[in-house]
C-alpha cells in the first residue's frame, strides 16, 4: 500500500484543523461511569445516570465555550444522551462549533507476562461501533492507553500499547473518524525528569513505527501525549520552562511535522500548572498545534462550584469558561496569571 502525497480525504483535513486551531482546544469529559462516579463522589452525590446527565449537561450548554474549545470527547453515554429538556448532547456541541468525539476504547485490564502493567482492550467489534458512533455525531475518537514508570515499562507492555493504538488509528479512520492517540506515560513515581524523557522517547519511537507499519495517514490523526515531567514523588518540582523543553526535545525528535496537532492530557496536574506549561510550550513556534485535552485541570473548579445544585450551575459554568479562557491564551502563548 502505497501513501499518496494528498493522503486523506479534504472532510478530515480540515476537521483536524478545526480541532487543531488557534487559541483553542479540547474538553476531555469522557470519563467512564466508574470513573464519573468518583468525580461526583468527591462532591457528596451518588453516581447515578441523572447526576452524570445534569453535570454533563451544565459543561456541554455554557454559553461561549466555543470560543475555547473546538472539540469535546464524550463518553459512549453521552453521545446518545439529551439533556433534560430533550436536545442532543452533540446537538448542544454543533451549535457552538464544537466537534463531538468519543472514547472507544473498554479500558485496562492487566497484561499477563508483564511487570503488574496493564494493556488496553477494545479492539474486538471496533469498525462496527465506530461506523455507529460517526451516524450519531462523533467525528473524532479517542483511545488511551497507560505506560507505567514505576513497573518498568517492560518491552512487552509498550509493544502492546503501541500496537494497539496503531490498530485501532487505523480502523478510525477507515471509519471516518479522527484518531486521537493517547499512550499516558503516568505521573507515579520517584523518577527523574530524564527518565521520563528516555521512556517517552522509546514509546513515541515505537507507537510511529506501527502507526507506519499500520498504514495510518500521519495528517489526520492527534496526539494527546503527557508532558515529560518528574515524577510525582521525585524530591524536587520542575518549573514550566524545564518541562516545556523536555516535553518539545521529546516531540521534536519523534513526532514528524506531518502531525497537525499535540492536545496534551492534564495528567494529575493542578489547573494552574497545566496551564503554565501549556504556556510554556507555546513560547516559540512549533512544527505543530500545540494545544489541550484536559479533563481533569478543565473540571475540577467546575465541580467544587456546582455542588451539585441547580443555583450553582451559572457560577460553575463561569469556572469553566475561566479555566477555558486560561488555556486558550496558553495555547496562544499570551497566558498570564
Ligand atoms: P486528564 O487531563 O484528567 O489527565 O484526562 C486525560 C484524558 O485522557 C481524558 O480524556
Amino acid at each position: 500500500l502505497v501513501q499518496t502525497a494528498d493522503p486523506i480525504s479534504r472532510t478530515s483535513v480540515s476537521l483536524v484543523k478545526t480541532i487543531a486551531s488557534p487559541g483553542r482546544g479540547i474538553l476531555a469529559i469522557d470519563e467512564s461511569n466508574a470513573t464519573c462516579g468518583k468525580r461526583l463522589a468527591s462532591i457528596g452525590l451518588d453516581n447515578t445516570e441523572a447526576n452524570r446527565q445534569a453535570y454533563r449537561q451544565l459543561l456541554l450548554t455554557t454559553p461561549g465555550l466555543g470560543q475555547y474549545i473546538s472539540g469535546s470527547i464524550l463518553f459512549e453515554e453521552t453521545l446518545f444522551q439529551s439533556t433534560t429538556d430533550g436536545k442532543k448532547m452533540v446537538d448542544c456541541l454543533r451549535e457552538q462549533n464544537i466537534v463531538p468525539g468519543i472514547k472507544v476504547d473498554k479500558g485496562l485490564v492487566p497484561l499477563p507476562g508483564s511487570n503488574n502493567e496493564s494493556w488496553c482492550q477494545g479492539l474486538d467489534g471496533l469498525a462496527s461501533r465506530s461506523a455507529e458512533y460517526y451516524n450519531q455525531g462523533a467525528r473524532f475518537a479517542k483511545w488511551r492507553t497507560v505506560v507505567s514508570i514505576p513497573c518498568g515499562p517492560s518491552a512487552l507492555a509498550v509493544k502492546e500499547a503501541a500496537w494497539g493504538l496503531a490498530r485501532y488509528a487505523a480502523i478510525s479512520q477507515d471509519n471516518g473518524l479522527v484518531p486521537i492517540v493517547e499512550p499516558e506515560i503516568l505521573l507515579d513515581g520517584d523518577h527523574s525528569i530524564d527518565t521520563t524523557l528516555e521512556v517517552a522517547e522509546r514509546v513515541w519511537s515505537e507507537v510511529f513505527y506501527y502507526l507506519a507499519e499500520n498504514n495510518v495517514m500521519f495528517e489526520g490523526i492527534l496526539l494527546k501525549p503527557s508532558m515529560v515531567t518528574p515524577g510525582a514523588d521525585h524530591k524536587e518540582k520542575a518549573d514550566p520552562e524545564t518541562i516545556a523543553k523536555y516535553t518539545l526535545t521529546m516531540l521534536k525528535r519523534r513526532v514528524p511535522p506531518a502531525v497537525p496537532g499535540i492536545m496534551f492530557l492534564s495528567g494529575g496536574q493542578s489547573e494552574m500548572e497545566a496551564t503554565l506549561n501549556l504556556h510554556a510550550m507555546n513560547q516559540s513556534p512549533n512544527p505543530w498545534h500545540v494545544s489541550f485535552s484536559y479533563a481533569r485541570a478543565l473540571q475540577n473548579s467546575v465541580l467544587k462550584a456546582w455542588q451539585g445544585r441547580p443555583e450553582n450551575v451559572e457560577a460553575a459554568q463561569k469556572a469553566l469558561l475561566t479555566r477555558a479562557k486560561a488555556n486558550s491564551l496558553a495555547q496562544l502563548g499570551k497566558y498570564s496569571a
